[in-house]
């Protein structure tokens, strides 16, 4: 085990997809509201290292709604193959407007004008309404660049807390937390 969270982090994350883990961006992201109701759902990871980790959604979305009442943020990487799992809480902050404008004009154009359909976690009558919307951008959007709507971009967790889990034998597995203590990271042994 490394010093360093994150470069312990990255060592794991560059070991599961040697393992041919299935979506190997991919975590499940815990967020709650003002009242303390939680909701979990799976998102991609497109940046990490010692400034944060970066995923990108829907401002406007549920988790976006929670995130805005409440920005603690809670993330789960499970690697079954790797029999590893790692856990990471912390603080999440809206990325800088031109770096998620960057990562969405690098994005299919389907999926460009799928952000435009889609007012993510809202109610709608039903699939032909989504499919209805999206032939209406496309054609809006023809022969054109297409803008990134104003409520779609990045979010940052900005961790203080790590678990780093791998399986043991005889249910004896191994459980290293980092904490964030006075601005260093302090390194701990868990019971498993
Ligand atoms: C493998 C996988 C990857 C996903 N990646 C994202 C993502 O990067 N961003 C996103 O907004 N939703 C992603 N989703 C959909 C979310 O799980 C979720 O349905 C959506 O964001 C709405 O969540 P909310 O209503 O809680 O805000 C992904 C789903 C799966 C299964």
């Amino acid at each position: 085990m490394f010093r360093d969270p994150f470069t312990q982090f990255a060592r794991w994350y560059s070991e599961r997809a040697a393992r041919g883990t299935a979506y190997p961006d991919s975590f499940s992201l815990g967020t709650a509201d003002s009242s303390g109701s939680v909701s979990v759902r799976t998102v991609l990871l497109k940046e990490y290292g010692p400034e944060g980790f970066v995923f990108f959604t829907n401002y406007e979305s549920r988790k976006g709604y929670q995130l805005s009442q409440n920005p603690a943020a809670a993330m789960l990487f499970y690697w079954p193959e790797s029999s590893r799992q790692v856990r990471i809480e912390g603080i999440v902050s809206r990325i800088p407007e031109n770096e998620s404008l960057n990562y969405f004009m690098s994005r299919p154009r389907e999926s460009q004008i799928g952000a435009w359909a889609s007012n993510q976690s809202t109610t709608i009558p039903g699939r032909s309404f989504l499919e209805k919307r999206f032939a209406e951008f496309e054609e809006k959007f023809r022969g054109k660049d297409i803008p990134k709507p104003p409520y779609w971009g990045g979010y940052r967790i900005i961790p203080s807390w790590f678990e780093f889990w791998q399986e043991g034998e005889h249910r004896l597995h191994h459980r290293t937390v980092f904490r964030l203590e006075k601005g260093k990271w302090t390194r701990y042994t868990l019971a498993p």
